[in-house]
């Protein structure tokens, strides 16, 4: 027997790919990750994936585990086992710091902005790891600011003086002032008004657009309609991966939502 003939047959031995297995195409990976906060544990073995250029959606109700989820993913909160790998590269227990610069950005719940810094000032935080470079930052702002024309009539105004809405647009900013190539925003929409969240969810779908992969956590069903995947999150796990079709279908949604 050849050698070639020899590989063929090993080939044939090996079993076949489980479902849920490696995804070439996926700019992030999850893999049957469990986390929680002090001894309490919270993720259970989260798996999901999301392919470049996607705009994915994690639903689930309060204290699902969607935060937590986030926070794994962005080096923010110790990962107990399981792996995370994001563009081939396993970054289970790497720092904040080091998932920044490989482009793992994540804009927090509440939109956290510094109230005593003027909006200009908060874009420069967000690119505080290349402030030496200025006229990276410089060109970054620009970019920045055509998607915010609100923010950039703004930039000489207090961030604690900015309406809701546009302390939400300022956050979403401030995270894109890092070049991201994974940009995940947690609750965007929470406590605006409907006409400011579709101004919200049209932008998101201007950054993806122009090639950012996008992670919304959301509770807001409404977001679905930017997704390319719904996933749903429930009691520490995501339960379904809803795709096509599935995504405009409401009764679908409740029900995967429900349960
Ligand atoms: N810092 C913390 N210390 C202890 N427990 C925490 C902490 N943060 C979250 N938890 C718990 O972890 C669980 C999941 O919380 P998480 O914030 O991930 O949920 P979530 O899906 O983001 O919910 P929400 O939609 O309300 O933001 C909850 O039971 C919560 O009480
Ligand atoms: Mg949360």
């Amino acid at each position: 027997m050849s050698l070639l003939e020899e590989a063929d047959e090993t080939t044939d031995a090996l079993p076949a790919v489980p479902a849920g297995a490696s995804d070439d195409d996926a700019l992030l990976e999850v893999r049957s990750v469990r986390s929680g906060y002090g001894n309490l544990p919270v993720l259970h073995g989260v798996d999901l994936a999301i392919r470049r250029g996607q705009t994915a959606v994690l639903l689930g109700l309060n204290g699902a585990g969607k935060t937590t989820t986030a926070q794994n993913i962005c080096g923010s909160l110790r990962t107990w086992s399981g792996t995370i790998a994001f563009d081939g590269q396993d970054t289970t227990h790497w720092s904040t710091k080091r998932c920044v610069d490989a482009g793992i950005v994540m804009v927090p719940e509440g939109r956290r902005v510094f109230p005593e810094l003027n909006v200009a000032k908060n874009l420069q935080v967000g690119a505080w790891s290349q402030r030496r470079d200025r006229a990276w930052v410089d060109e970054q702002l620009e970019q920045v600011l055509d998607y915010f024309p609100r923010l950039r009539e703004r930039l000489g105004q207090l961030a604690g003086t900015l309406s809701g809405g546009e302390q939400q647009m300022l956050a979403i900013a401030r995270g894109l002032m890092a070049r991201p190539r994974l940009l995940i925003i947690d609750e965007a929409s929470m406590g605006l008004a409907p006409v400011i969240v579709k101004d919200v969810f049209d932008i998101v779908r201007r950054i993806n657009a122009d090639g950012v992969t996008v992670l919304l956590i959301e509770q807001n069903v409404g977001a679905l309609e930017v997704a390319d995947v719904g996933l749903v999150m429930e009691r520490g796990r995501v339960v379904r991966a809803l795709t096509g079709d599935e995504l405009r279908d409401r009764t679908a949604v409740s029900e995967a939502l429900m349960g």
